[in-house]
């Protein structure tokens, strides 16, 4: 089975099997079906994975829909998710509702289910911040459970179903506690320049005016899946101590940072750019001339190709600043 329409990276790598479900008694009735090819391995619509090879197992994707309120308080409201639900669809669908919260997560790529696994973010926002639980069924005893927020290990676009439990639960539904009055969210500093460069005041602009911003500075910045293959930012921006922060700065004064409370973070895409990377190409793999964070497939690359390059990359950066990149990017 051909996996080419299931990653947005555009790698035709196969499977043994694909598997669908419209509900958690359908999963549960899979994961009891001792047919199946092991391994099991479950995606969402791929936009966060890179296959290096053929995969000899059965490939699960949800189907699992709805958004259904399950608590309407006064200030808030607690929404119950399926994991299928795309993404920006249910976006879109909380702001026409009057929820707010996830403006800033606007058009990210990906499905809700993988929303809560990545602990997606941008723009000074991040999932966890708007989840309080997480449904899954665990993949060996086909048992339910609910995950506390506080159990979900929540960092830096992880959790503990992508590390301790890697590959031990089917997140199945995310329940979302969205706000009835909207507050923006400007800590991203970029976002204030957007809206500076609008002529829009802070304290008139709607949530839904966020979204607009953030769907056309992505748009302008980020290839269309559609038309490029790539998975977003292939590298999580390395946190580094705040004594190489300031050797740093003293060789590169222009260098961009966040501050967090670990360190300092410091821009992949930046990093890339400085050791010439960025627009370049190896084999059918490329970087992206407008976002150097962005690997893409020229056309019809393989898996390997793109680790090729991430390997190269990765060596450069490491060879310029002694700063080791990782992948955000799940290899398969
Ligand atoms: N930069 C460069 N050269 C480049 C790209 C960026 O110098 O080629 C510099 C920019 O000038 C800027 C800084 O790096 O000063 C940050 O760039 P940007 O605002 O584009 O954000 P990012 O750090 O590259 C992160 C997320 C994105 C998210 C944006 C906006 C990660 C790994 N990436 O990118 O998330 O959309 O911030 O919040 O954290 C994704 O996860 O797939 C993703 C797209």
């Amino acid at each position: 089975y051909s996996l080419l329409k299931h990653n947005t990276f555009g790698i035709d790598a196969h499977c043994r099997m694909f598997v669908e479900y419209n509900s958690v008694e359908e999963l549960c009735e899979l994961l009891c079906d001792t047919n199946l090819p092991k391994p099991l391995f479950h995606i969402g619509e791929g936009s966060n994975l890179l296959f290096t090879k053929d995969f000899d197992g059965t490939i699960f994707h949800s189907c699992i829909l709805g958004k259904e309120i399950v608590e309407d308080a006064v200030d808030s409201v607690l929404l119950k998710v399926g994991a299928g639900e795309d993404w920006d669809n249910f976006v879109d669908w909380t702001l026409n509702h009057g929820f707010y919260g996830l403006e800033n997560l606007s058009l990210i790529p990906g499905e809700v289910g993988a929303s809560a696994v990545q602990n997606i973010g941008a723009y000074g926002a991040e999932a966890e911040q708007y989840i309080e639980k997480v449904a899954a069924v665990c993949l060996a005893t086909g048992e339910s459970r609910i995950f506390l927020k506080e159990e979900c290990d929540y960092a830096y676009r992880s959790s503990i179903f992508k590390h301790a439990l890697r590959g031990q639960y089917i997140v199945t539904h995310v329940y979302y506690r969205l706000q009835k009055t909207f507050q923006i969210n400007l800590t991203y500093a970029a976002l204030c320049r957007e809206l500076e460069s609008r002529g829009l005041a802070e304290a008139n602009v709607t949530a839904c005016e966020v979204r607009n911003i953030i769907v056309e500075v992505r748009r302008n910045k980020l290839p269309d899946p559609k038309e490029i293959g790539s998975a977003g930012s292939f590298f999580m921006n390395p946190i580094v101590s705040e004594k190489m922060f300031q050797e740093l700065l003293s060789i590169y004064p222009e260098i961009p940072y966040y501050k967090m409370p670990t360190g300092v973070k410091i821009p992949a895409g930046w990093l890339i750019q400085q050791v010439g990377w960025k627009g370049k190409t190896l084999g059918r793999a490329g970087v992206y001339p407008k976002q150097a964070l962005v690997l893409v497939n020229l056309g019809g690359a393989s898996g390997e190709d793109i680790m090729s390059l991430s390997n190269k990359i990765i060596h450069d950066v490491q060879q310029q600043f002694e700063i080791e990149l990782k992948p955000e990017v799940n290899f398969i």
